[in-house]
């Protein structure tokens, strides 16, 4: 079920916020709130001259979590110490970021809590500038700031305007509100794990046309194959979706074939193909089809209580995938099965020469076919690995990961 706390943006984000010594650090109390409204965790270190401008005590309760202030803390470095907390951290953000913290960053010094967490942290990291304007224009800070540009430190402000000091110039924080944002936008803007991945998958059912108006087919839902497409969309592959007909809504940014026979289907999966480096035969393929489709309805017949059909094999579409020769893609197959689960999943591995292939027990009630959920274990030449019964969704999402991850071996 999605929630609206799922929702949020920063949700199961960390965030350090450092403040050091400056008027704007009043203002960080603030940007505690947003950071937690919009789901983030936040920890907050003071510097000592921060904690001249505003108390650890605010800054615990708005953030929930004991606030950092001294690198020589034995208790603080019990609960939590420098170098695990600077591991913690999903990004850090100073805020605000005084001329003189910026200088003691650029210049790699350990000479506080804060500057030692930056400098044993590896993740993405922010300041927000605030100071007298013309410390800000300094060549010393302006030199500084370069530096840290080039190290790809985000630098977020400064805003101009009315100075604490009487000022009007170049130096005031942004706001809360802004800098909350800022860090939204950068894990938005943060490129998505497949990015640069093209990813086919074949689903549903196929339709075999008896005469105008029959057809043979099976319960596919195609439940699993949507999932696996947006699940691969959702992480940033580029997903070509070759559907049988189904009744489901194509997946935000998925490019979407309709199929409706296997031998439709194999024409369309054979030309993606060796356009895609992965190809996922998610589709319950029709075995057979008419030897011949009547082109007129056929007609019941008094004398007779027998119909005999003439079926022919239709192309095994993912066997011929996987003998492609050139830009042939690597290619994984399901096993939708009954009994002997696990010996004609491998008897298929091999017989259709597939990478990987993802076993299910479609015997099981409320797994599979039309169902929410499903259960797989997925075999490979030297893998065995079992993902338990969840929600497609869930499934998909940690199979596409599976997938992606043996494909990169
Ligand atoms: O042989 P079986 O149908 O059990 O194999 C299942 C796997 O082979 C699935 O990945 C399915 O999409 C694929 N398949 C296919 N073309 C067929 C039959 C099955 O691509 N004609």
């Amino acid at each position: 079920m999605t929630t609206a706390a799922n929702l949020l943006p920063l949700q199961g984000k960390n965030i350090l916020l450092g403040i050091s010594g400056g008027i704007a650090a009043y203002k960080s109390a603030d940007l505690v709130r947003r950071l937690k409204e919009r789901g983030a965790e936040v920890r907050v270190i003071l510097t000592p001259a921060a904690s001249e401008f505003i108390t650890p005590l605010t800054l615990q309760a708005l953030s929930g979590n004991p606030v950092g202030q001294s690198l020589l803390d034995p208790a603080a470095e019990a609960a939590m110490g420098h170098i695990e907390l600077a591991r913690w951290a999903d990004f850090i953000l100073v805020a605000p970021a005084s001329a003189d913290v910026i200088a003691r960053i650029t210049h790699g010094m350990a000479n506080d809590l804060l500057t030692t967490c930056i400098l044993a942290a590896n993740a993405p990291f922010a300041i927000a500038p605030a100071m007298n304007q013309q410390m800000y224009k300094n060549i010393a800070t302006q030199s500084n700031l370069a530096t840290l540009i080039s190290r790809n430190i985000h630098i977020y402000g400064p805003a101009a305007g009315e100075q604490a000091c009487g000022d009007v110039g170049m130096g005031r924080m942004l706001e809360p509100l802004q800098l909350a944002e800022l860090v939204v936008a950068f894990f938005q803007q943060s490129p998505k794990p497949l990015t640069g991945l093209k990813i086919a998958i074949t689903a549903g059912p196929t339709r075999e046309a008896i005469d105008p108006v029959r057809y043979i087919s099976n319960h596919s839902s195609g439940k699993m194959g949507y999932a696996l497409a947006d699940a691969a969309a959702k992480l940033g592959a580029e997903v070509t979706l070759i559907s049988g007909p189904v009744q489901l809504t194509t997946p935000a940014g998925v490019n979407r074939i309709d199929v409706v026979s296997a031998q439709d289907m194999y024409q369309a999966a054979l030309t993606a193909a060796p356009e895609h480096n992965i190809f996922i035969g998610c589709a319950a393929v029709a075995d057979y089809r008419m030897a011949e489709v009547s082109g007129q309805k056929l007609k019941k017949t008094a004398d007779k209580n027998e119909l005999t059909l003439q079926l022919v094999k239709n192309p095994d579409i993912i066997a011929q995938v996987s003998a492609l020769t050139e830009k042939r893609p690597f290619t994984v197959g399901f096993a939708a099965e009954t009994e002997n689960v696990q010996a004609y999943a491998l008897q298929k591995l091999q017989s259709k020469k597939l990478d990987l292939i993802c076993a299910n027990d479609v015997s099981v009630a409320g797994q599979g076919f039309n169902s929410e959920q499903n259960a797989v274990t997925v075999f490979g030449h030297n893998l065995q690995q079992s993902l338990t019964l969840q929600d497609k969704t869930t499934l998909a999402t940690a199979l596409i990961q599976l997938i992606v991850e043996q494909y990169k071996k």
